[in-house]
C-alpha cells in the first residue's frame, strides 16, 4: 500500500508559479466573474500561436453573419402540412400527425400532460436510499439463504439491462413516431426515469459489491434472463430501423406491436415477478434498500404502463381500421407470450418456496395480470377468475413517496431554492 511515505526520498520538483486556478463547480466571486471575460479574449489573441489572426477572426465573422442572413425560418426537423396558421386543438393527433410538434400547447391529451407532472412530482435518485443494512446482510454468510440470493442476483441481472432496453426503445425506435408534443414531453420524462432506474440497479450491484460483468451481461448468458430480453428485443428492430415510416395500415400496426410489445408486456408483465419477490424479501425485513429502490421503481413502472396503455387507446380510437379481429388475436397471443415467459422466469427463479410464495402463487399472479393487460387493451380476459395472491403489491404502487413502506428517510426536492441572483 503507498502512503505519502513513499514520496520523500525522491526529489521534489520547484513548483510552477501559476496564477490561482478557480476551484471547480465552486462559485467565483463578483470580480473573478467580471475580469474572466476579458482575459478570455486575450488569451485568444495574436500573442498566441495557434490563435487566428485578426483577418481570419473578421472573415469568420462575416461568414457566420451570411450564413444567419440566408437561414430559412420555414422547416423545422419534421415535415409540417398546416403551413404558419396557428395550432388548432383538432388537428392534433397521436400518429401521422403533420402540425407543427415544437409547440406544446395547446393541449388536447390532457392525461400525458397529467402524467408527465405526476412523474417530475415523483423524482427521487438513488443514492438516497440507504444501503448499509444490504452490505452487511448480503456479506453475511447466514444473512439469506441461497435461494434468497438467487432471487436478488436474478433480479439485478434481468433489471440491470432490461430498463436500458426500454430506454433505448423510447429514443431511438419510438419517440419519432409519435407525432404528439404532450406524449413527447411524457416521453422524454420517461427516458430520465429509465435513466435513474439502470442507475438504481448499478447502485445496488456496486454496493453489495457484486460482479457486475457478471450480473450485467446475464441477459445474453442465462436463459430465463435472456429469453425475456430477446422477446422484447424482437419487438425493436423494424420501428428502430431508419427506413421505418408509419402511415400505411401495415406499418402503424407494426408500431402498435411495439408499444405494446414495450409498455404492455416489459413494463406490464416481464416486471412484475422479480418486483414481487424483491418487495417481498422487503416485507420481510430483508435487503430493505434494494427492496425500497425497486419500490420506488415500480411506482414509476405502473405510470410508464398506464402511459402506454392510453397511448395505445387513443390510436386505436382515432385509427380504428388498425384494430381488426384479427389484429386482436395477434395483441392477445403477444400478452400470453410475454405470461408464458415471466412464469418460466419463475419456475427458475423459485425452485421451491421462498419468501412466502412459490412459482405455483406467481403463475397465478401472472394469470391475474395478464387478465388485466388484456381488459385495459379492450381484449378477452383469457384467464376466468384468476385472483391475486399478493393484494399487497397494489398497495405499494400506489404508495406516495412521503408515506415510505419501510419508513426510511427520503429527502425531499428543493427546486429552484439554491440559486441566487
Ligand atoms: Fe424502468
Ligand atoms: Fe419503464
Amino acid at each position: 500500500m503507498l502512503s505519502w511515505d513513499d514520496f520523500e526520498t525522491k526529489a521534489k520538483p520547484e513548483p510552477k508559479k501559476q496564477e490561482p486556478q478557480p476551484v471547480p463547480g465552486a462559485l467565483q466571486t463578483e470580480q473573478q466573474a467580471v475580469t474572466e471575460p476579458s482575459a478570455t479574449y486575450e488569451a485568444g489573441s495574436a500573442s498566441s500561436a495557434s490563435a487566428p489572426t485578426a483577418a481570419q477572426s473578421s472573415s469568420a465573422v462575416e461568414a457566420a453573419r451570411a450564413a444567419i442572413a440566408d437561414l430559412d425560418v420555414a422547416p423545422g426537423l419534421e415535415e409540417l402540412e398546416m403551413g404558419a396558421a396557428r395550432i388548432q386543438v383538432d388537428e392534433k393527433r397521436i400518429i401521422n400527425c403533420r402540425a407543427d410538434l415544437n409547440q406544446l400547447v395547446p393541449f388536447k391529451y390532457d392525461w400525458a400532460w397529467q402524467k408527465y407532472l405526476d412523474g417530475c412530482a415523483n423524482h427521487w435518485m438513488p443514492q438516497e436510499v440507504n444501503m448499509n443494512k444490504d452490505v452487511s446482510m448480503w456479506k453475511d454468510p447466514n444473512g439469506l439463504t441461497e435461494d434468497e440470493r438467487r432471487i436478488v442476483e436474478y433480479s439485478l441481472g434481468y433489471f440491470s439491462t432490461a430498463d436500458s432496453l426500454v430506454a433505448n426503445n423510447l429514443v431511438l425506435a419510438i419517440y419519432k413516431h409519435i407525432t404528439n408534443p404532450e406524449c413527447r414531453q411524457y416521453l422524454l420524462r420517461q427516458a430520465f426515469e429509465e435513466a435513474i432506474h439502470t442507475h438504481a440497479y448499478q447502485y445496488c450491484v456496486e454496493s453489495l459489491g457484486m460482479d457486475e460483468g457478471e450480473v450485467f451481461n446475464m441477459y445474453r448468458e442465462v436463459p430465463a434472463v435472456a429469453k425475456k430480453a430477446a422477446w422484447s428485443l424482437s419487438h425493436t428492430q423494424s420501428i428502430g430501423d431508419s427506413g421505418f415510416k408509419t402511415g400505411t395500415t401495415e406499418s402503424d400496426q407494426e408500431l402498435l406491436r411495439n408499444l405494446i410489445a414495450f409498455y404492455a408486456v416489459t413494463e406490464g408483465i416481464f416486471f412484475y415477478c422479480g418486483f414481487t419477490q424483491i418487495l417481498s424479501m422487503g416485507r420481510r425485513n430483508k435487503m430493505t434498500g434494494v427492496a425500497e429502490q425497486f419500490q420506488y421503481i415500480l411506482r414509476d413502472e405502473s405510470m410508464h404502463l398506464n402511459f402506454g396503455i392510453d397511448v395505445i387507446n387513443q390510436i386505436k380510437l382515432e385509427n380504428p381500421h388498425l384494430w381488426t379481429e384479427e389484429f386482436k388475436q395477434e395483441v392477445t397471443q403477444m400478452i400470453l407470450e410475454g405470461m408464458e415467459l415471466e412464469v418460466a422466469y419463475a419456475r427458475d427463479t423459485m425452485p421451491r418456496g421462498v419468501l412466502g410464495m412459490n412459482a405455483a402463487m406467481m403463475e397465478e399472479y401472472l394469470h391475474f395480470i395478464a387478465n388485466r393487460r388484456l381488459s385495459q387493451l379492450g381484449l378477452k380476459e383469457q384467464f376466468p377468475g384468476a385472483q391475486n395472491p399478493f393484494p399487497w403489491m397494489s398497495e405499494i404502487m400506489d404508495l406516495r413517496k412521503e408515506k415510505n413502506f419501510f419508513e426510511t428517510r427520503v429527502i425531499e426536492y428543493q427546486t429552484g431554492g439554491a440559486l441566487q441572483w
